[in-house]
């Protein structure tokens, strides 16, 4: 049922949308939204064979504070993506203070979506949204037609979580196990500690809870938006890599505190995720500057697909100029995730290569203007010598001395980085090296995807200089 707050929201969100001029920053290989702001995506999935991606999205600014509801889009590449509308008004009394992030599940022709109903009570300085006066209500919704979401409703809430929980729970990702189906959320625990809540249902409609799963010693505060992956791997002990997926917040010292405020990457799981397992070691999904919040999904061809928000939420150094344009944030390019010889590699969808034109091939380096703002470059380094690729004459990443790096040369709020300055990781040796370029996000791939870096940059004059003594290097255009 439509209710008017949802045909009002509807309307102005046409009106804020007919008057949108992204500007010159706006993206071309990635999902944006059309105006406003954008964080998680939301709902990936394959349906009758078209790509969709739902996304956070709040049309009226885009400095994040408003109502979250569901944009959606489609593609039939991963990277040319048509935007539907909204799916999702929070208009309900159980997401009424916005429709937060989930996921969906194809189950005989139809999306199954769940997502988490925020509602914060009045306000009222008793509460402090952490241990009260937030509900968080899982909400099932179906969508049978690709476009209409229908017969939304909570089929949990605070009291079906544990009561040593805050009210911090949230971000539901669904799959199917043999006759029955599975739910991870993401938790803060009373103690301040981050963990997944896992459920079991036999029908989507009852969930019961059946693991809780957290680290040995306390890793943060709080794990948004979980997922579980099992990833085919001969080298794997029985075949299979297992991954929890988790977007840890409150990690400090040591390394993290030259990294981004919040985290997102994967731990190796050993056991069951249902019933009884064990966290080993974890890795971040991507070391750059923006990148938070990721899911996958499942495509026909059995292509396991990451795309993760190249945003970062609370991060005091930096503002995306695109605000001035009225928008903010895109999602990450999507990324094919594999497990090979027991590494977990992510790569640039398959699709991406259709897109190259005009090669431009060197052995050492190579210097090139780009015929647009978009590109590709592969260095398939040969030793053990430095690797430097200058892009946009401001953004440095290197490989050097058994670290990858990535560097403004400017760290000023006005320069091609907008406030950014370093982010660096240990990598022993370098194989190969792939930058791909979109009109304001660099990302970055070492070998063949072991350790990625992506960000966000503004630049004045599209350009690539790279330096590899050895090297065979290869630059294409990319270009519809
Ligand atoms: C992660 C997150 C989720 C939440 C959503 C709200 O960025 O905080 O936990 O569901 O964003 O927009």
């Amino acid at each position: 049922m439509t209710t008017p707050l949802a045909r009002d929201l509807d309307r102005l969100r046409r009106i804020a949308e007919a008057g949108a001029r992204p500007g010159r920053f706006a993206q071309r290989l990635h999902l944006m939204p059309p105006v406003g702001w954008l964080n998680d995506p939301n709902g990936l999935c394959q349906y009758r064979g078209a790509y969709h991606a739902f996304f956070q999205y709040a049309p009226f600014s885009a400095d994040g504070s408003g109502a979250k509801m569901w944009g959606h889009s489609v593609s039939r590449d991963l990277l040319s993506w048509d935007y539907l509308g909204v799916a999702v008004f929070p208009d309900q009394p159980f997401d009424v203070s916005g429709a937060y992030s989930g996921c969906a599940l194809v189950e005989d022709d139809a999306m199954e979506v769940f997502y988490t109903g925020n509602v914060k009570l009045t306000d009222d300085e008793s509460y402090d949204y952490v241990t009260s006066g937030r509900e968080a209500n899982t909400v099932r919704a179906t969508c049978a037609d690709g476009v209409t979401l229908s017969r939304r409703h909570a089929v949990m809430g605070n009291a079906d979580y544990p009561a040593d929980d805050t009210e911090h729970v949230r971000d539901p990702k669904v799959w199917r196990r043999g006759d029955s189906y599975l739910m991870v959320q993401g938790a803060r625990r009373a103690d301040d500690v981050g963990e997944v809540l896992v459920f079991s249902s036999p029908d989507l409609e009852r969930w019961r809870l059946v693991n809780r799963v957290t680290t040995e010693r306390p890793f943060g505060y709080m794990w948004e938006c979980p997922d579980y992956l099992e990833l085919a791997d001969p080298a794997r002990p029985d075949g299979v890599a297992r991954l929890l997926s988790v977007s840890p917040q409150g990690l400090s010292g040591g390394d993290w505190g030259r990294r981004n405020v919040y985290q997102s990457g994967f731990f190796e799981l050993a056991g069951d995720v249902a019933s009884s397992c064990e966290l080993g070691a974890f890795s971040l999904w991507d070391a750059g500057f923006d990148f938070y919040a990721p899911q996958t999904f499942l495509a026909d061809d059995g292509r396991r697909i990451l795309v993760g928000w190249m945003g970062m939420p609370d991060e005091e150094g930096y503002v995306n100029p695109t605000v001035a344009d009225g928008w903010q944030h895109c999602l990450t390019l999507p990324r094919e995730v594999t497990s090979e010889g027991g590494r977990v590699r992510q790569r640039p969808v398959r699709e991406l290569c259709a897109l190259r034109r005009g090669l431009r091939e060197a052995t050492g380096a190579l210097e090139a203007p780009l015929a647009g703002c978009c590109f590709d470059l592969v260095v398939d380094a040969a030793g053990p010598g430095p690797v430097r690729v200058t892009v946009a004459d401001e953004l440095g990443v290197a490989w050097e001395d058994g670290t990858l790096s990535m560097r403004f040369s400017d760290p000023s709020k006005e320069s091609v980085g907008a406030g950014r300055a370093l982010r660096f990781e240990p990598l022993a040796s370098l194989t190969s090296l792939r930058v791909v370029g979109d009109a304001s996000s660099v990302e970055v791939f070492a070998n063949d995807g072991e350790l990625c870096l992506s960000t966000r940059y503004y630049p004045e004059r599209y350009r690539v200089a790279v330096d590899a003594p050895g090297a065979r290097v290869r630059l294409w255009d990319l270009a519809r």
